[in-house]
């Protein structure tokens, strides 16, 4: 059977949402994890109540210097690297005519390309271990949401990096992931100022009936997924939708 046990696992964006869940589910079935986040009291609060299993670094996944800590920190409370899950994202909502230009760079940094610096300082790590990276997608890469494409075009690269980075790093036996989640109620939205909980929670409360399994997703829903694709030894170049079937775009007339 599949187990992380004993294994490490360096989770981006591990302070809330979904890299959280992520963090405590692999924590629970015995792996050691380090998660990052740039709120320190965040991420510290977190990795404090998951317990020795945990470590938290503050940082910026845009800046060298964090990317750099994040992966020896990983390193020394693993004692090795196991898995890198690029999780660590934010989101840009605005029509295509008023987009602010340094917003869309700024949201490329963070969710693409910082990811991509961080699997290159990961890979001599993975590769010792027959090691993985997982990309964290979207299911705004499966359904059109108007007003959202700079976070969907993240998104699209991502899960295009799995497959190119896949191919890439097969030959060093490490594989390379991509998961889909679909709507699970977190901060994202809330942190980018757009929403707030209240009525987060009730958009996503609106988007039930396009869920033909009629609830919205947990973490743990994304986690199971994710542990996974950490740890399949035979797949690649993947990308599991894990979003309660929103994806498949069912109306019911
Ligand atoms: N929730 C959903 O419905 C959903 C659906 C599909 C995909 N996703 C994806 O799931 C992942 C997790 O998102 P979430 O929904 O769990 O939202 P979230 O709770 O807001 O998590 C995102 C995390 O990324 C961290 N982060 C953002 N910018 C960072 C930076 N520059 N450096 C380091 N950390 C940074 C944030 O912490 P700090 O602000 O403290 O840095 C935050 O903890 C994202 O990739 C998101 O796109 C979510």
């Amino acid at each position: 059977m599949l187990s992380p046990e004993g294994k490490s696992f360096l989770i981006t964006g591990g302070g809330s949402g979904l890299g959280e869940g992520m963090a405590r589910y692999l924590a629970a079935h015995g792996a050691r994890v380090t998660i990052t986040g740039r709120r320190a009291e965040k991420v510290q609060a977190v990795a404090a109540s998951i317990g020795p299993a945990a470590c938290a670094v503050a940082g910026d996944v845009t800046k060298p210097e964090d990317r750099e800590r994040m992966v020896s920190v990983a390193v020394a409370h693993g004692g090795g690297l196991h898995g890198l899950i690029n999780n660590a994202a934010n989101m840009v909502r605005g029509p295509i005519t008023a987009l602010s230009e340094q917003a869309v760079l700024a949201l490329f940094h963070t969710n693409v390309v910082a990811g991509m610096f961080l699997t290159g300082l990961a890979v001599p790590y993975l590769e010792r271990e027959g090691g993985s990276v997982l990309f964290v997608g979207s299911v705004h890469t499966r359904r059109s949401y108007p007003g959202a494409s700079p976070y969907a075009a993240t998104k699209g690269a991502v899960e295009v990096l799995a497959r190119v980075l896949a191919a890439e790093l097969g030959p060093k036996r490490i594989r390379v992931n991509c998961v889909i989640p679909g709507a699970v109620p977190t901060e994202l939205n809330v942190r980018a100022g757009l929403f707030s909980e209240a009525e987060n929670r009730a958009r996503l409360e609106r988007m039930l009936p396009d869920h033909p399994l009629g609830r919205l997703g947990t973490p743990q829903d994304i986690a199971e997924a994710v542990e996974y694709l950490l740890l399949a030894p035979w797949v690649t170049g993947q990308s599991l939708v894990v979003d309660g079937g929103l994806s498949l775009g069912v109306t019911y007339a």
